[in-house]
């Protein structure tokens, strides 16, 4: 069942459990996904950056794909088609492609143009039923080519773009995309602690979740973190089982070598991933 990540997110909070944002890629990873939400019961969210949506040819493709996906593998649990660090055209285009859910990050520019773009895109999604996240500060590592500095949001700004009736905000608390560097100093819980007292019942967003350990996951879902990203991890272990089967030859053996069974070790083992998070998330059965 499509939907916007707004009412998940509301039931997240109240329940204390986080939803998972996991990007997508292509049809098997969409798949593997969608096979281990359902299989848990859990709501879930397809994250898809600018990048993977130009991958796959559009929005307009992705959409297409997840609905008839949907559909054909008989998916009853809620499902979010969300753009991931959506520029304002991005978030345009994904409005025009039918997205459900929307994150407009518009860390890049001056407060006050964030918020103008941001109050924009709200009264867009809120005719169109669709759900936004928005960000404040800028989360640190590399994705799609845009490298920021993991550094900790201001919680008085957060509170400032919260009351503009965002649906979920994501906030710098020290996490970075991608894997952590061994002198990585941890989640700032402080800085959590104070932004979710200053935005009260607003789902908070972490991005980042590779690599973060399970102690520190729970505790940040403690203190009102309701959505968790997870893209390297998967694209990891699907990197991993691929290199296993083709190292022990196995491309080799008959028609080994067909896309159906190349490609089968990896989504198995995104399966696997995305079902370990849904556990650690407590999401399982929330469906
Ligand atoms: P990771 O790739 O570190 O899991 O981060 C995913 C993310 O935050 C997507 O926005």
């Amino acid at each position: 069942m499509m939907v916007s990540a707004k009412e998940m997110l509301q039931k997240a909070v109240a329940g204390h459990y986080a939803v998972g944002q996991f990007n997508i890629n292509n049809l098997e990873w969409t798949k593997a996904i969608l096979q281990a939400a359902e299989e848990c019961k859990s709501p879930v969210i397809l994250g898809v950056s600018e990048g993977a949506g130009k991958y796959m040819t559009g929005f307009k493709t992705v959409e297409a794909m997840v609905e008839a996906m949907v559909e054909e593998m008989g998916i009853t649990v809620p499902v979010a088609t969300h753009l991931d660090h959506g520029s304002y055209d991005g978030c345009k285009k994904c409005i025009e492609a039918g997205f459900t859910s929307i994150m407009f990050d518009g860390s890049k520019y001056p407060i006050e143009e964030n918020v103008a773009k941001t109050k924009e895109l709200i009264e867009i999604c809120r005719e169109k039923g669709m759900s936004l996240e928005a960000e404040v500060g800028a989360i640190g590592g590399e994705e799609d080519g845009v490298v920021g500095q993991g550094e900790c949001a201001d919680p008085n700004e957060c509170k400032m773009i919260a009351d503009l009736g965002v649906d979920m905000l994501a906030a710098g608390i020290g996490n970075i995309h991608g894997k952590y560097p061994e002198n990585w100093a941890g989640l700032s819980f402080e800085t959590l602690d104070a932004i979710q007292k200053l935005t009260g019942d607003m789902p908070l967003v972490l991005h980042g979740g590779t690599g973060i350990p399970d102690d520190m996951i729970k505790k940040a879902i403690d203190l009102g973190v309701a959505k968790i990203n997870v893209n390297t991890e998967c694209q990891l272990v699907f990197a991993d089982a691929t290199r296993k089967y083709v190292e022990a030859g196995k491309d080799l053996e008959g028609k080994g070598f067909d896309p159906r069974k190349l490609l089968k070790p990896g989504a198995e083992a995104i399966v696997a991933k995305v079902k370990e998070k849904m556990e650690l998330f407590g999401s399982v059965g929330k469906a």
